[in-house]
C-alpha cells in the first residue's frame, strides 16, 4: 500500500516550548487516520505542518512521496476542514461548494458537474439553493466537507470538525464521515480529543501525549492492548491499581493485589517489584458470570450507580481493601445488586495490563 503522508522525526518548537516532539508515522493511501489526545498535546500543530500552515523545526514531511520542505500551503495536495465551518453567509450552498473551483477558473460545465457530485455525496442535493442560515449545524458541516472534497485533495485534513455539534448529531455524522471516506477513497487525517470518535471511524489511531506519539495502532489494538499507562487511562474506563510484581518475562507478569495473585500482560514495564495494573471496567465479571474466569476473588459492593444502559459497581476486594469499579450491561430484566452485598468477581488473563508506576 503506497503512503500518502509520512512524518520522519518531526519536531516543532514555539518560542522554547516543544509542541511536537520527534514524531514519525506513515499514513497509507486511502485510509482513515486519527490523531487522538488531550488538549494541548500537539494535534493541530501536526495537522498544520501537514497542510503547510506551520513549518517543522526538525525532521521531514513527505506527501505522496514528495518532500514538502519547500512546498507552500497552496501548492500542497491537501485541503482542510475546520471546527468552525466558515461558510460564506451570502452565498447559496452550491456557490459555497463551487467557490474553490471558481478561484481555480475551472470551466462552467465542469464546476456544475463536480458541485452536484460533491453535494450528492454528502446528501445535500435538495439543499443546493439554500443559504447557510437556513441549514442545521450538521448540514453546514456537510457543506464544509463538500467544499473541501470538491477540490479532490489527496489528503483531507479535519480538525475536530464535529466539535460544535451536539452528541447525537455527532454520532450520526461519525458514521456519515466514515461512509463518505470509504466512498471517495481519499486519505483522511482526522484530529480529535474524543476517544469514541477516533475508535468508531479510524483505520489507525496515533495517541498523542505532550507532543509525542505514545501508540500507533488499530482501534482494537489500542483498546485491548494499550502500550502505556497514559493510553490505558485515556481510552475507555479502567481501574489503575498499584500492584506488587512477583515476576515478569516474555510479555506477561505475575502480580499481586494483597493476597490476590494473577497474570497480566505487560505494557510499558521496565522491571522492578512494583507497578500499576490496568483492569477495564467492563472486562470484570460479577456474580455467576465470575465462575470459570482465570482470576477469581470475593468483594463487597460499596456503591451501585445506575446509568441506563449499564450499572457501575464500586467493589472492595477481600483481603486488600482495594476498591475497583465494574461495569455490567443493564439487560432490563434483573435489578441491580445493592450496596452491602458480598459478590464473586472474576476476569480473564487478557483483560489486564501492567505498567510502570508514575
Ligand atoms: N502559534 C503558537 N505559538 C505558541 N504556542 C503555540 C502556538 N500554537 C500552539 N502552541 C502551543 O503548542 C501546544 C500544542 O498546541 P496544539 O494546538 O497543537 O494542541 P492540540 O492538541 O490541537 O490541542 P486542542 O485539543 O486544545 O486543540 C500547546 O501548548 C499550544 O499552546
Ligand atoms: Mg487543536
Amino acid at each position: 500500500m503506497p503512503s500518502d503522508v509520512e512524518f520522519i522525526n518531526v519536531s516543532k518548537v514555539f518560542a522554547s516550548y516543544l509542541a511536537v516532539d520527534d514524531i514519525s508515522f506513515t499514513i497509507p493511501q486511502g485510509s482513515f487516520f486519527s490523531l487522538l489526545g488531550p488538549s494541548g498535546c500537539g494535534k493541530t500543530t501536526t495537522l498544520r505542518m501537514t497542510s503547510g500552515l506551520e513549518w517543522p523545526d526538525a525532521g521531514k514531511i513527505r506527501i505522496a512521496g514528495h518532500d514538502m520542505r519547500s512546498v507552500a500551503a497552496y501548492s500542497r495536495p491537501t485541503n482542510m476542514v475546520f471546527q468552525r465551518w466558515a461558510l460564506f453567509p451570502h452565498m447559496t450552498v452550491a456557490q459555497n461548494v463551487a467557490f474553490g473551483l471558481e478561484v481555480d477558473r475551472r470551466p462552467r460545465a465542469e464546476i456544475r458537474k463536480r458541485v452536484s457530485e460533491a453535494l450528492a455525496l454528502v446528501d445535500l442535493l435538495p439543499f443546493a439553493e439554500r443559504k447557510p442560515r437556513q441549514l442545521s449545524g450538521g448540514q453546514m458541516q456537510r457543506v464544509a466537507l463538500a467544499r473541501a472534497l470538491v477540490k479532490q485533495p489527496k489528503v483531507l485534513l479535519l480538525d475536530e470538525p464535529l466539535g460544535a455539534l451536539d452528541l447525537k448529531l455527532r454520532m450520526q455524522m461519525q458514521l456519515e464521515l466514515k461512509r463518505i471516506q470509504r466512498e471517495v477513497g481519499t486519505t483522511f487525517m482526522y484530529v480529535t480529543h474524543d476517544q469514541g470518535e477516533a475508535l468508531t471511524m479510524s483505520d489507525q489511531i496515533a495517541v498523542m501525549n505532550k507532543g509525542k506519539i505514545e501508540q500507533l495502532d488499530s482501534p482494537q489494538a489500542i483498546y485491548d492492548r494499550p502500550a502505556t499507562r497514559f493510553v490505558a487511562s485515556f481510552i475507555g474506563n479502567t481501574n489503575l491499581v498499584p500492584v506488587e510484581v512477583l515476576e515478569a518475562s516474555g510479555g506477561t507478569a505475575r502480580v499481586a493485589i494483597g493476597p490476590l495473585q494473577f497474570s497480566a500482560r505487560t505494557g510499558a514495564f521496565s522491571g522492578g517489584s512494583v507497578g500499576t495494573v490496568s483492569i477495564r471496567y467492563e472486562r470484570i465479571r460479577i456474580g455467576a458470570e465470575a465462575a470459570n474466569r482465570d482470576t477469581r476473588t470475593r468483594g463487597m459492593i460499596k456503591d451501585t450507580i445506575f446509568s441506563g444502559s449499564a450499572v457501575l459497581y464500586v467493589v472492595e476486594l477481600e483481603g486488600s481493601g482495594v476498591q475497583i469499579t465494574i461495569e455490567v450491561p443493564h439487560d432490563g430484566t434483573s435489578s441491580p445488586l445493592h450496596a452491602g452485598s458480598a459478590v464473586d468477581i472474576g476476569w480473564d488473563g487478557g483483560a489486564t495490563t501492567v505498567f510502570d508506576n508514575g
